[in-house]
């Protein structure tokens, strides 16, 4: 069942460019984008105010990319939260804001509480889930399916790059509810995240270097990684992947905060891993970012870019450089993901790891 893997989460990594095309299926239907399940009128939709996204883990740093789209496409403010901190605090909630809560397992308690509480507030709940009949979308107005099939990998790969997918679903469909966007608009969006899996496909073919990386750095003490705009999720992801597999030091910064406290940690020899902008789509934060290369190589660090294609301002300033093809902005997530996924699965592996079973992690936490 491991199809000539060695363990699930290689099978799974490599079924990435199914998982995000098998979610985004049967979500537009040519004239706009449509929900799973919706116990929400249009109306519903179109007087929400403000959006809360919570969640925990990987599932959290969905969150933290569907901000930027959804504000971005909706003009709403979009909050995202640890699920264990935002039920805890008081938020304030009402019938006009709509709490999404992310859950690969649709089953941690942390998750399906601050959903609870949010309904007792009157928030309108929508789930994004990867298990069908699972209690978090049981418990909500509305449901979008991440359609990634069954993970067994513990540390979540193709149900993360699932959530994002359904993430940009629910921010199209708001953004439509709401008139933000026009439906030639939304139209285009959604052709283009119909691109998205041949892209992580050819991704997925440019991987063997990265490996060769891994083994090289497999005894370095801690690896930093960073990124801005929707790279500094990826960056948290890439640090949480490290944890998790390889059970090793592993920050994500926003790296503009490089120079408030994080340089002091640069030195001789440490792996820091940048993820970066494009240059045409985004060129003002490039132009931040090659400069935070610049300042992380002088100090002696060791520079693993993470680049667009034909990107060649970053090459001499790269120790190691991964290039990957070119996305819209807000869907970089998709792409710049996988090498985080593989240098973290390959590092464990080249210490001996178990990639299916983390130490002290279970696939789904139902204790609060
Ligand atoms: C953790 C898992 O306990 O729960 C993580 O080890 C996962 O991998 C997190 O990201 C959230 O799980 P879910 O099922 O709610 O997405």
């Amino acid at each position: 069942e491991k199809g000539g893997f060695e363990f699930f989460m290689d099978k799974e990594i490599e079924e990435q460019p199914a998982a995000v095309a098998q979610t985004l299926l049967g979500h537009f239907d040519g004239s706009g984008i449509v929900l799973d399940e919706l116990r929400l009128s249009e109306d519903d939709l179109r007087t929400i105010d403000k959006v809360f996204v919570v969640a925990c883990g990987t599932a959290y740093h969905s969150g933290l990319v569907a901000k930027y789209a959804i504000e971005h496409w909706c003009r709403i403010p979009v909050e995202v939260e640890v699920a264990s901190e935002f039920r805890y605090r008081d938020p304030v909630l009402n019938r006009d804001t709509l709490v999404v809560a992310v859950s690969q397992s649709g089953e941690t308690a942390d998750t399906l509480e601050a959903l609870r509480h949010a309904r007792r507030q009157k928030a309108r709940v929508l789930a994004v889930c990867n298990t069908n009949g699972s209690q978090i979308p049981r418990e909500s107005d509305a449901v979008v399916y991440i359609h990634a099939g069954p993970e067994i990998g513990v540390a979540s790969t193709k149900a993360f790059l699932g959530m994002l997918t359904a993430n940009y679903l629910v921010g199209l469909a708001l953004a439509q509810a709401r008139g933000t966007k026009y439906r030639d608009e939304i139209a285009r969006e959604y052709e283009e995240l119909t691109k998205i899996p041949d892209a992580i496909a050819t991704t997925l073919t440019l991987m063997d270097p990265v490996r060769k990386l891994a083994q090289e750095i497999s005894t370095a003490k801690a690896i930093l990684f960073l990124g801005r705009h929707v790279g500094y999720p990826v960056a948290l992801e890439g640090a949480l992947k490290l944890k998790e597999l390889a059970y090793m030091h592993a920050e994500g910064f926003a790296a503009g905060e490089l120079k408030h406290g994080p340089i002091a940690l640069i030195e001789e020899g440490l792996p820091v891993v940048i993820v970066t902008p494009s240059p045409v789509t985004d060129p003002l934060l490039h132009s931040k970012l090659l400069s935070n290369i610049r300042e992380i190589q002088a100090r002696g660090a060791r520079t693993i870019v993470i680049a667009e294609e034909g990107d060649e301002t970053v090459a001499p300033f790269a120790d190691f450089l991964i290039e990957l093809p070119k996305v819209p902005k807000l869907y970089q997530p998709l792409i710049t993901t996988v090498p985080l996924q593989i240098l973290a699965a390959e590092i464990a592996r080249a210490k001996g790891f178990d990639l299916d079973k983390p130490r002290n992690l279970a696939k789904s936490v139902t204790v609060e």
